[in-house]
């Protein structure tokens, strides 16, 4: 990262060990919106070799490989279940889900957060999203878990458990396509299911694609982000008072730390013709990848980048949802998981500080972020108050 901040403040495009990478917020986004660069997600087979394979060629598009008009019809059909009405519909529930993890720690004093908050938090809103029953949760946890190793950098020693994961949550989700069909009730699914757009509707393995992606590309980011979210507050401790005082600026600390560090930290584009942008010619197929993360502290977008500041307004976007029409369709449902998690956090968990170091995941994961957050605080006497009050050794 800071070899790339160096870079950045020469020029817009860095050569890297792994190839060119564009660091600054304009050309981020810029290139993001350029629909002559696609979505590399498609070529993930063939970047670990195991393009051959059985699972390469029986798994279906998945959105987030798919470009050019069939992109925009399942973008313009699916639109209407991801607004953030749709999210806030959710935020009752996201709200007890979020206390009950709280409820298990607050009065102990400590925990490792990641392992106690985190990693559970997403699953059973991605259930209740999708309508899927609580008993089924900790089914939709290992599928996710075991799913998720496409992204380790070892696919093609990870491919059995990956396959066996994905054939089993492929009959899961078919089956429920099927009962939805019959019985529709207040769900994605059922949203899914009834979305049409001049008589057009999304097939049975689209359907199927739609909820696995939601369940792919929504567990992991979120519980990683509130990960980093967190490690920042605490080791910012004016911030997590600030927070914890006005929870009303909750909506800005989200974006002020997805900004800062982000679970996301860049993607990857190939040029599907030969493009010429700015003073450089890419040849076709050339694989170019998008720094979120450098294009986040980009002093051009952000002045004081590297100033930490929850009440932050900031008429640039941050990019760790991405841009342009692969941005985040879950964008609106993270924010309010996110919205809904911080304040809760900053005001039950009252002055945490840290309980040893933080122990982050290894650089080549692509979804990033803490694998140890371990936290200490002073737990609620008797009386209900907090023992932390007065506490100014954070
Ligand atoms: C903090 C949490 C999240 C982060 C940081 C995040 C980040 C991203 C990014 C960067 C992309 C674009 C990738 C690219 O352009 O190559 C993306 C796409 C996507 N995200 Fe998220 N995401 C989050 C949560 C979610 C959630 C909760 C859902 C589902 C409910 C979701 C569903 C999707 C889908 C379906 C796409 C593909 C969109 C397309 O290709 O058209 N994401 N996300």
């Amino acid at each position: 990262m800071a070899e790339l901040e160096r870079a950045r403040r020469q020029h817009w495009l860095v050569r890297t060990p792994m190839g060119f990478a564009v660091v600054t917020h304009e050309d981020a986004t810029a290139v993001l919106r350029d629909r002559r660069f696609h979505s590399a997600f498609s070529m993930i087979g063939e970047l670990s070799g195991v393009a051959d394979s059985d699972y390469m060629s029986g798994r279906r598009d998945s959105i987030l490989a798919m470009e050019g008009p069939p992109h925009q019809r399942l973008r313009r059909l699916v639109a209407g279940a991801f607004t953030p009405r749709a999210a806030d519909r959710l935020r009752p529930f996201i709200r007890v889900v979020i206390n009950e993890l709280v409820d298990q720690v607050a009065g102990t004093g400590r925990c490792d957060l990641v392992a106690d908050v985190c990693e559970p938090y997403p699953i059973p809103i991605i259930c209740e999203l999708l309508g899927a029953p609580k008993q089924d949760w900790k089914l939709f946890s290992r599928w996710a878990t075991d799913i998720f190793r496409v992204f380790n950098n070892d696919l093609a020693a990870d491919l059995p458990v990956i396959t066996a994961a994905s054939a089993e949550l492929d009959d899961y989700v078919g089956a429920l396509v099927e009962q939805r069909r019959r019985d529709p009730a207040d769900d994605l699914l059922s949203d899914l299911i009834a979305a049409e757009e001049a008589g057009d509707r999304l097939s049975h393995d689209e359907l199927v694609m739609m909820a696995e992606a939601v369940l792919m590309a929504g567990t992991d980011t979120t519980r990683n982000q509130l990960a980093c979210s967190v490690a920042l507050l605490v080791t910012h401790p004016e911030q997590w008072a600030l927070l914890a005082e006005r929870p009303e600026l909750a909506p800005r600390a989200v974006e002020e730390t997805m900004r800062y560090l982000g679970a996301v930290r860049g993607t990857l584009r190939f040029a599907a013709e030969e493009i010429e942008y700015r003073d450089v010619v890419f040849p076709a197929g050339t694989l170019v990848s998008v720094s979120l993360a450098t294009a986040n502290r980009d002093p051009d977008a952000f002045p004081l980048p590297d100033r930490l500041d929850v009440s932050r307004e900031s008429r640039s976007p941050q990019l760790t949802f991405g841009s342009g029409v692969h941005f985040c369709l879950g964008a609106s449902l993270a924010r309010a998981e996110l919205q809904e998690a911080l304040p809760v956090l900053v005001t039950r968990l009252p002055a945490a500080r840290l309980d040893g170091p933080i122990e982050w995941k290894p650089d080549t994961f692509g979804i990033w972020g803490p694998s140890r957050l371990p936290l200490v605080w002073d737990p609620p006497t008797a009386t209900g108050a907090s023992a932390a009050a007065g506490h100014q050794d954070a």
